[in-house]
């Protein structure tokens, strides 16, 4: 199980990688404004600061445009991946690339063929958007069962990513799937740490310690 942190945040990426829980980034055209990110300085940055893939979306509609400018991320850094809108145009992108050996996260997956054809384009990742399915009345995690499943039943390479997650609840259904990759906002990632009964009975503990303090000897 790997975790990507959904983010163009710079600190936020220092802070995650320090807890030692980061396999890489996913940034997309709405976080990198955001973040207010330069190009191509911040986002080289973000790839220095992250060991691990780094996927910047292409920002062109037409396949020959997508496959133009993915060609040119993945020559800005080695750990970036090229993430592609799956549309007709994209599939023809994610085709190109990937038959050029250059990694693909392709993303805005929604339903399970989605996620096969862009599996059988060559895509080394695919992203299902739960948080924008729970939103519009799907029930997003049933639909990622779906989509493992369907890659499963043909042997496909693509790993899904479960992204636009919201909160832990995401984290968990999708876990129990046995989703392989997570890409979480900083905030669901602290989420998942931080419990109220184990600040109150660290409080306690705490409380408790200091009363015997005074007579607590470690051997030297
Ligand atoms: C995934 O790679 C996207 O950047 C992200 O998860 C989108 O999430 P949102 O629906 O919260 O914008």
């Amino acid at each position: 199980m790997r975790i990507f942190l959904d983010t163009a945040n710079l600190e936020e990426i220092s802070r995650a990688v320090a807890l030692g829980l980061i396999d890489g980034v996913t940034t997309n055209p709405t976080l990198l404004a955001k973040a207010g990110l330069s190009f191509p300085e911040g986002v080289l940055e973000v790839c220095r600061a992250v060991q691990g893939p780094v996927s910047l979306e292409v920002t062109k509609e037409d396949a020959a445009g997508m496959v133009e400018e993915g060609r040119k991320i993945a020559s800005l850094a080695p750990n970036l991946v090229v993430k592609v809108p799956v549309t007709l145009e994209g599939i023809q992108a994610i085709s190109v690339l990937s038959k050029d050996g250059i990694p693909v996260n392709a993303t805005l997956v929604f339903q399970p063929l989605q996620a096969l054809l862009a599996a059988r384009a060559g895509a080394k990742y695919a992203s299902v958007f739960l948080g924008r399915l729970d939103d519009v009345g799907h029930d997003a995690i049933s639909i990622l069962g779906e989509c493992l499943e369907i890659l499963e039943a043909y042997g496909m390479a693509t790993e899904l990513i479960a992204a636009s997650v919201r909160h832990p609840m995401h984290v968990l259904r999708a876990a129990l799937l046995g989703t392989p990759i997570f890409t979480l906002p900083f905030g669901v990632l602290l989420g998942l740490v931080e419990h109220p009964l184990t600040r109150s009975g660290l409080e306690r503990f705490l409380q408790d310690a200091r009363s015997v303090a005074s007579s607590m000897r470690y051997p030297k």
